[in-house]
This record gives C-alpha cells, sequence and structure tokens, in this order.
C-alpha cells in the first residue's frame, strides 16, 4: 500500500453495488466473497479505490439503504470476516476501501425504532428519531406537508407495538421504513461517532456519505412552498426546510475530528444534492467533508455551454478553499450515462428509454474520457467501463425500487443501472455467478458487453477505460496541473492542463454531430481517442486537427 495521504485529491474511484457485481454461492445476489474474487480485476482496470455501498444488514427496502445494524454484514452477503478480509486483500493490491454510511435514517428494523414501538412518548427511545404530534382534531393529520422524495407523505404515523393507533407520527423523507434520525439527539451524534471508528478501526479508508445534505432540519419543521419545485428524486430544492441546513456543517466538523484520529487520515465524501457549485463548496471547508459528489456536472448533461460553465463554477469555488473537486456521470441512482447522454432521452422517457443507443455509447465514452482530464478525482460506477445501457425492459413484477412502488409504478427508474454485471459467457447469468439466477434480470444481448468479450478487443469500451486509466496515472499534467480553456468554436470544449514538469496535455471534446477541424499547433501526438475518427491532416496547405463527431481525444506535443 503506498503511503500518499492524500490519494483522494486525484484518485479514480470505482462503485460496487455488492448486490450486483459479483455472486460467489449461487443465491442470485452479489456478496463479499465475490467482490475478493474480482479484486485483481479492478486493480488491472487501473482504479484507484473503491466505494462499497451498504451491504450491512438490511431488509432491503431501500436496496441496502436501509440499515439495521451498521456494525454488521448482512448474512446473504458475507460476514465481518469477509469484508475485513476483503479490505486486507484490497489494500495488498494497492486498493483504497470507501463504505458508505447512512446518518439520515435508520431501518425500521433497526433496534432503535423497534424501541420507540416498545416505548412511550417522551422517553429516550421518541428523542432519537423526528416524531411529532400528528395536526387535526384527532391528529389524524401530518405535522407539516413534507413530502418523501420517494412520492407521497413524507410522514407516517405511529402505531404502537401492538398496532393501535397513537397521536403521533414519524418522518421518512425517504421510504416509510427508513425513519429519519433526530440530529439535535447528543445520543446519535455519539452512536455515529462510534460507527465511523468501528468500521476505521478495521482498515476503511473512508466514507461517503449518504444524503449528506440531510440529517439537519429548520427548527420548528416548517411547511414548504413546493411551487419552489417538486421534490426531485434526491431532492435538491433550493430553501428546502430538509436540505442542506447549516446545522449539518457542525456534524462534518466532528467527524473529521474523528477521521483525522487516524494515520493516514480517513477521507469523506458527501453525497451533497445542492442547488450550486457554491452551496456544494461549503461541504469542502478545511475542517469538514474532504470532498463531496458534484451533480451539478452530472446533471449538465450533453450540453458544451452547461458543461462549461459547470466546470468553472466548479473549479472556482473549490479553488477559494483550496479543496478538490470530484466528477461523476452514473452511479445506482441515476439512469446509465450511455442511455441519460443519448439523442431522444429526456426525463419523460426515463422509464422507457428509447434512445439512440449507438450515439449514446459513442457520446459515453467521449464524455467519459474528457470528464477523466478535470483536475480532481472521478467516480466510476460499476459495468460502465463495459459501457452498459440502462436496463429499462424490466417488468413491473422484478422492480424494486421504492420510489417505484410508492409513486404506483410512474417513477422510479433505479433498477435499470442495477442490474447484474455481465462478466463471461453466452447465457444469463453472464458470469455473474456459476448458474443462471440474478436477482434482476440481465438482457439477453449482454453477452456481447461481458468482460470476457471485451477483454482484449482493440476499441472496446473495456479497454478504453483500462488505456485512459493507466495513461491517466502517467501523465504528470493530469495529476496538478491547471486547467487552462484553449476557446475556439461552439460546442467544442478544449483545455491543456501543465504539470509543474513544463509537461502538457490538452484535452477536446466535439459535441457535435459533426467533424470539425481544430488548430494544429495544440498538440501533434494524439495520445487516446474515444472513437477512431481523429485525424491530423493537411487541408490546403494548412495542418488540422480533424475531430469526428461526438468525440472526445487527449493531446499533446511530442516536439
Ligand atoms: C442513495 C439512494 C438511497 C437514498 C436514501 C441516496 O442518496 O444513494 O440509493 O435510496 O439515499 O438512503
Amino acid at each position: 500500500m503506498d503511503t500518499n495521504a492524500n490519494w483522494w485529491r486525484d484518485a479514480v474511484i470505482y462503485q460496487v453495488y455488492p448486490r450486483s457485481f459479483a455472486d460467489s454461492d449461487g443465491d442470485g445476489m452479489g456478496d463479499v466473497r465475490g467482490m475478493i474474487s474480482r479484486l485483481d480485476y479492478l486493480r488491472e482496470l487501473g482504479v484507484d479505490a473503491l466505494w462499497i455501498s451498504p451491504f450491512y444488514a438490511s431488509p432491503l427496502h431501500d436496496g441496502g439503504y436501509d440499515v439495521a445494524d451498521y456494525r454488521s454484514v448482512d448474512p446473504r452477503l458475507g460476514t465481518l470476516d469477509d469484508m475485513t478480509e476483503l479490505i486486507d486483500q484490497a489494500h495488498a493490491r494497492n486498493l483504497r476501501v470507501f463504505m458508505d454510511i447512512v446518518p439520515n435514517h435508520t431501518s425500521s428494523e433497526h433496534a432503535w425504532f423497534q424501541e420507540v414501538l416498545r416505548s412511550d412518548p417522551g422517553s429516550a427511545a421518541w428523542d432519537r428519531y423526528m416524531i411529532r404530534a400528528g395536526k387535526g382534531a384527532n391528529h389524524e393529520l401530518p405535522p407539516n406537508n413534507w413530502k418523501s422524495v420517494f412520492h407521497g407523505s413524507g410522514w407516517s404515523p405511529l402505531t404502537d407495538s401492538k398496532g393501535n393507533a397513537t397521536a403521533f407520527w414519524y418522518l421518512h423523507l425517504f421510504d416509510s421504513t427508513q425513519p429519519d434520525l433526530n440530529w439535535e439527539n447528543e445520543e446519535v451524534r455519539a452512536e455515529f461517532r462510534d460507527i465511523l471508528r468501528f468500521w476505521f478501526d478495521r482498515g476503511v479508508d473512508g466514507f461517503r456519505i449518504d444524503v449528506a445534505h440531510g440529517m439537519a432540519k429548520e427548527s420548528g419543521l416548517p411547511d414548504y412552498d413546493y411551487a419552489d419545485g417538486e421534490p426531485e428524486l434526491l431532492g435538491d430544492q433550493p430553501h428546502a426546510p430538509f436540505w442542506d441546513q447549516d446545522a449539518v456543517h457542525d456534524i462534518y466538523r466532528e467527524w473529521r475530528k474523528v477521521a483525522d484520529e487516524y494515520d493516514p487520515p480517513r477521507v469523506f465524501c458527501g453525497e451533497t444534492w445542492v442547488p450550486n457549485p457554491e452551496r456544494l463548496a461549503r461541504y469542502q471547508r478545511p475542517d469538514e467533508l474532504h470532498t463531496s459528489f458534484n451533480f451539478d456536472y452530472l446533471q449538465a448533461g450533453w450540453d458544451a455551454a452547461k458543461m462549461r460553465k459547470s466546470i468553472d463554477d466548479t473549479i472556482a469555488n473549490h479553488s477559494k478553499i483550496g479543496a478538490p473537486p470530484t466528477w461523476v456521470l452514473s452511479n445506482h441512482d441515476v439512469v446509465r450515462h450511455a442511455t441519460r447522454l443519448a439523442p431522444g432521452f429526456d426525463n419523460d422517457t426515463r422509464l422507457t428509454c428509447e434512445v439512440d443507443a449507438e450515439r449514446g455509447l459513442r457520446r459515453a465514452r467521449a464524455a467519459t474520457l474528457f470528464t477523466l482530464t478535470l483536475p480532481g478525482s472521478m467516480y466510476i460506477y460499476q459495468g460502465e467501463e463495459l459501457g452498459l445501457r440502462e436496463v429499462s425492459e424490466l417488468d413491473a413484477s422484478v422492480r424494486q425500487d421504492p420510489a417505484w412502488h410508492r409513486s404506483g409504478g410512474t417513477d422510479g427508474t433505479r433498477d435499470g443501472c442495477r442490474v447484474p454485471i455481465p462478466w463471461s459467457g453466452e447465457v444469463a447469468s453472464f458470469g455473474f455467478n456459476s448458474g443462471s439466477s440474478s436477482w434482476l434480470p440481465q438482457p439477453a444481448d449482454w453477452a456481447e458487453v461481458s468482460v470476457a468479450a471485451e477483454t482484449g478487443v482493440e476499441g472496446s469500451t473495456l479497454e478504453l477505460y483500462r488505456d485512459a486509466l493507466h495513461l491517466r496515472r502517467e501523465l504528470a499534467a493530469l495529476g496538478k496541473g491547471p486547467l487552462e480553456w484553449l476557446d475556439h468554436m461552439s460546442d467544442v470544449l478544449a483545455f491543456r492542463r501543465t504539470a509543474p514538469d513544463g509537461s502538457s496535455v490538452v484535452s477536446i471534446i466535439n459535441l457535435n454531430n459533426a467533424t470539425v477541424h481544430l488548430p494544429a499547433t495544440w498538440g501533434n501526438e494524439v495520445l487516446i481517442s474515444s472513437s477512431d475518427d481523429v485525424a491530423l491532416l493537411n487541408t490546403g496547405g494548412e495542418d488540422v486537427l480533424a475531430v469526428g463527431p461526438e468525440t472526445a481525444l487527449w493531446l499533446r506535443d511530442a516536439g
């Protein structure tokens, strides 16, 4: 394991969604030993770390983000010993390990919430959650108008252990099986500091923090004016009394002290859905989180102006506080970017995804290659290195996203990016396990996009990712070099990054659906490109760099 304590500042981190990664025991659900068996694959891919989505004991009403016991491994996924082995084996391969902590809410099966059901109003158990008396003559109305981001009311009536109604309601900004914790309660705060230490002591290098913009609620729990915006899946409404409250920063100051007790210090990345890059940067102040996901960039789509604005705003706001930005194009909550960036995709088609898949993949490859050259760290989501598309054709009977169920099947697209990974072979489960079962069905055409099918194949998306990740490590300019825009024409973004040793790399993306001619003076050696449509030409006596439609490349001057 290298000893660079600043590894996270420009790392590439691979997100593993454990249930869908690799299944060692054939029950159709990925597990910890499956992950261990694929660590060599990750090392060869060229990533620096993995972030593992929750694997804790959970009733799986929200894919594991409903945690019943934060100090355990779900028995369907393995044991604590397996997890310790995974951390050790990852470290032996020089891969860091991020876990996922879910502090906004617990599962309703967590011992604390079960204690609520057995306790009286006003008890210490009740104070750990957001429980309030209902409005109306018989308390038959919720305490305020907050909605769940999974649809419906954000409050459910609290019943006692015998199922009898009480006058009280509990808040759940997500599913009704995910009661929100009361972060003004000191016991809650102490418990989470202790959970952090439990895993840090086992060698975990850091945590991704779920709903990091949640936790603190505006005092008095005032109604929200939903005219400002309906809840999105992960809610980043401006001025919502339940998101991005200033008090949340006090919690992170406490957590940072815990992380800094360790050598090397442990690292945090917040899942912060906030309205703009300025609000995002506040989470990265020197005594708070090291990094946060930058969803502004993810939401910029295939739009040169929005991408450029997002990049500029993000870098400017982060540089004020000396923190590195992060970049991400896909994760377990959003439509895979090979589909999301395709012509024909818009939010209304999220559930059908009838798009131009070929151009979607072409754009996704270009977007990834370009994004990998931005300063800071980058997250990639399992399967994007294979160019996997969103599986939108899932039957209602197999869908598990709680937003699907709570919206009556009109929303809840998150199962389509969680279909188990194809590793090899001609028939499902495509090497996900040694049998044919997988908790979500895989499309028949995934034989063509398995790891085995793409390995060693020139031009495959897997080989593009491998080449790009290895090259990114070698090029000093992509580590620390500042970014300088090279202005040229609309729908082309190009910048140069220059390392302290003077070496430089130019990164270009052509978002047009046509070839563009760019100055050949930007460089004469194409290091890598997302399509074959790149050439240095001499037209009419003038040297030009011809870049094909929807293509990205890295260029340098070889003298
Ligand atoms: C996670 C989701 C989860 C939600 C509630 C998110 O931000 O990424 O998968 O459903 O938090 O925990």
